[in-house]
């Protein structure tokens, strides 16, 4: 029996990053790592049962070709819960955030999807269960599954069935953050593709777990006394030691654009100028703004056009 469903969920920024895979088929992670979720920044699934051989697939409107990447990669993942061939499902996603700009929209798409699923097969499964079968489909959207602070266990098991995220029970009003967009268009490189070189490549990655595992601890304590610039230090060094180990790689992998680093620079003097201003980057070339809303508004005249979110509320 299978129903109509429909489901969202928020897109999420790594604090500390997850970059390798000690298992490529199940996304199992080399290190643990820690997000916040995007409240109403995410991704709409609606999944419509249908009558054929193939899964359609639908992009913010546009139906995508059967071969084409992402709709291998969604009828791949609906493979894990489907029962008979015969089961198929026009599946409708709809991202409020830039596809593939490096904004995690994999992550909450992923999520949706999962959640989604849960409802049209009637699975009722728990949320750590959903949590471990999102992360099949993209390993971050194992923390899209929840909101505010999202610890992503990495689990030792070889199955996965410890490796998921967990909700952190904080909150923080008036703790902000913010999307700077240097560029849209979708990357070179996917993050699987990414990490898989930097493992094989990079030998600065062999320093990079123990990064992981120090900055995990910081950002935890960060949470739990709200010390701001503890949690921006943290967030900006581990992003920076992640790409890092990108830039070691070989063939090199540099996600940044002239724009990416000339922002990095303008947090870097408002910074010294007093404000408590820091940012992190995924594997592409947009900056995400981590700063506390008495501040908003000297962040915002110097960075104009910015989408900011409050993930916890105002104060
Ligand atoms: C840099 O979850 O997109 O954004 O598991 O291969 O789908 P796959 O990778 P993905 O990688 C995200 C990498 C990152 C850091 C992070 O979000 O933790």
């Amino acid at each position: 029996a299978s129903a109509s469903a429909e489901q969202f969920a928020p897109s999420n920024i790594a604090l500390c990053k997850y970059w390798g895979k000690r298992d490529a088929e199940l996304n199992l992670p080399i290190n643990a790592s820690l997000s916040v979720s995007l409240d109403y920044l995410g991704t709409h699934t609606r999944l419509i049962p249908i009558e054929g051989q193939v899964d359609e697939v639908w992009l913010n409107g546009q139906q995508l070709q059967p071969g084409a990447r992402f709709s291998r990669k969604v009828s791949a993942f609906i493979d894990l819960f489907r029962r008979d061939q015969t089961l198929c499902f026009k599946v409708e996603t709809r991202n409020n955030i830039p596809t593939a700009a490096g904004l995690a929209s994999s992550a909450s798409g992923f999520a949706a999807l999962t959640l989604a699923l849960n409802d049209a097969l009637a699975l009722d499964l728990p949320p750590e269960a959903l949590s471990i079968l999102a992360r099949m489909g993209s390993g971050s959207a194992c923390r899209s599954l929840f909101e505010g602070f999202v610890e992503w266990r990495m689990g030792q098991r070889e199955d996965g069935l410890d490796s998921h995220g967990i909700p952190l029970d904080a909150s923080w009003p008036g703790f902000c953050i913010g999307l700077v967009e240097v560029d849209a268009a979708e990357k070179a490189v996917d993050s699987r593709s990414g990490m898989q070189r930097t493992v094989e490549t990079a030998h600065l990655y062999q320093s990079w777990p123990l990064q992981a595992a120090a900055d995990m601890s910081k950002l935890q304590q960060a949470i739990q006394e709200r010390d701001f610039s503890l949690l921006g230090q943290t967030a900006e060094q581990n992003a920076l030691s992640m790409h890092a180990t990108m830039i070691a790689s070989w063939p090199p992998l540099l996600y940044w654009q002239p724009d990416s680093v000339a922002a990095m620079q303008k947090v870097w003097q408002l910074r010294a100028q007093g404000l408590e201003l820091y940012f992190t980057m995924d594997a592409g070339p947009n900056l995400k703004l981590l700063f506390q809303r008495q501040d908003r508004d000297v962040v915002l005249q110097h960075f104009p056009n910015l989408e900011t979110v409050e993930p916890f509320g105002s104060e």
